[in-house]
């Protein structure tokens, strides 16, 4: 007889979230048509750069081993110090109380730092406040550590100030502000929906975050992980920018969307108040995210290389994402009660279906577009446990991995599957 396996509650909590399976489907089944992952786009990774950095660091025998030990738990330093110049030229206007090198900290991808800041400011039954819909792989993070998100309407400008004042307002009258630890804001080019947050608007949510921030800070977690993928118009300032004091805004970023998710290189840009707590945590972890990849992305910067991929980039997701809504217009369009977001950047648009047509797993269109040839992200998963209630007819559809020719055939297929399904009820 075996013994029964009694995992933590840590795991429990953990079990259930949608990220895996769906990176499985995408992985195992090669010619499914997948717009659900987002991967970045396989024919424009930075695969001569990188093999040039290797060579070069390889080629410095000193260079070699400081790159192949064990590194700094908050990161290379000299890549801190680069990331952070170059955060502060790019924002359009000054950043107040500028942040120190010591504020910034590489971790392995910017997944990494975010489950750090969570472990570092939250406990079990805290609340963080969210878009409806949000970057579901960041509500499995809440689910790991106990902690509830509640979702906040939006517009085509993202989260909306003042139903976040509102939903402030509620919590406190029923006793639950002093659950409330944070905000978290995906600003550029939001994963799900593709939109910007305008600065008027960031700056307002950094307001009701200090305004609510009574007997604790109410951090507002800028999540910036596409905000080199803008395909027009000009740079819309970090939410650090708002930040007058520096205690409220934890800035995320990664080199993930803009250079490459393998070499799992992303960062933070933290309060003084929380380095501490985030290195102990990290340090207590993995004293330090992977070295020799910090190595190559500090040789990138330096060479000039991520500036050139940058480019690169816009000019190959430009034209994809152009590919998407002219797909759309063409094989969603004739379709009634349709309906999806027009972003400037980043890596998806956000469709909603026919009223009452659920797109869940369970629901009578998911098998039927993976039947046709294709997989979406059930908007579903997005949406927080408790606020904004779910939009059973949405779905993230991704235009970074597929060709534009496959991209066009994707929607067709969803076009098919929905016909299908629509007759089917
Ligand atoms: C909004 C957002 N934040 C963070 C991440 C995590 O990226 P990484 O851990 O690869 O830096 C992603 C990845 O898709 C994302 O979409």
């Amino acid at each position: 007889m075996t013994s029964p396996y009694f995992a933590s509650k840590r795991a429990e909590m953990a079990a259930g979230q949608p990220i895996s399976t769906l990176m499985a489907q995408a992985l195992e089944n090669a010619d499914l048509l997948s717009l659900a992952a987002g991967f970045v786009d396989e024919a424009t990774l930075p695969t001569d750069a990188v093999r040039r950095a290797c060579a070069a660091m390889m080629a410095d025998d000193r260079a070699a081993r400081t790159a192949l030990q064990y590194g700094w738990t908050p990161g290379n330093p000299k890549l801190r110090a680069m990331l952070l110049d170059r955060f502060l030229r790019e924002q359009a206007i000054p950043v107040p109380n500028a942040p120190s090198v010591e504020q910034v900290v590489i971790t392995a991808g910017s997944n990494q730092l975010l489950h750090l800041v969570a472990e570092s400011i939250l406990d079990p039954g805290d609340v963080v406040l969210c878009a409806a819909p949000t970057y579901f792989v960041f509500l499995g993070i809440l689910a790991n550590v106990g902690a509830r998100g509640h979702g906040i309407p939006t517009d085509d400008q993202g989260l909306i100030p003042e139903a976040l004042d509102e939903h402030l307002r509620q919590l406190d009258s029923t006793g639950e502000l002093k659950r409330v630890k944070a905000i978290y804001l995906v600003p550029y080019f939001d994963n799900p929906q593709g939109t910007t947050t305008p600065p008027e608007r960031v700056s307002r949510i950094v307001e009701i975050a200090k305004r609510w921030s009574l007997n604790h800070t109410i951090h507002v977690i800028a999540d910036e992980a596409y905000s080199e993928l803008r395909y027009s118009g000009p740079h819309v300032a970090s939410a650090r920018c708002y930040d007058a004091d520096g205690e409220t805004v934890i800035v995320a970023g990664t080199f993930s969307k803009s250079f490459s998710p393998g070499l799992r290189v992303g960062w933070g840009i933290l309060p003084v108040n929380l380095i501490e707590p985030v290195c102990n945590q990290k340090g207590n972890m993995d004293f330090g995210s992977p070295n020799f990849a910090q190595a190559i992305m500090t040789h990138i910067l330096e060479q000039g290389q991520f500036d050139e991929q940058i480019d690169v980039l816009r000019a190959g997701y430009a034209p994809k994402l152009d590919a998407m809504l002219r797909a759309a217009d063409e094989f969603l369009g004739p379709i009634n009660g349709t309906s999806w977001t027009h972003p400037s950047g980043g890596l998806y648009i956000w469709a909603r279906m026919p009223d009452g047509l659920d797109t869940g797993p369970e629901g009578p269109l998911f098998q039927r577009a993976i039947q046709e040839g294709m997989l979406y992200v059930p908007g579903q998963y997005c949406f927080p446990g408790e606020g904004e209630p779910v939009q059973s007819n949405t779905m993230r559809l991704s235009f970074g991995v597929q060709t534009s020719e496959r991209i066009g055939r994707g929607i067709n297929a969803l076009a098919r599957a929905i016909k299908q399904a629509q007759a089917s009820v």
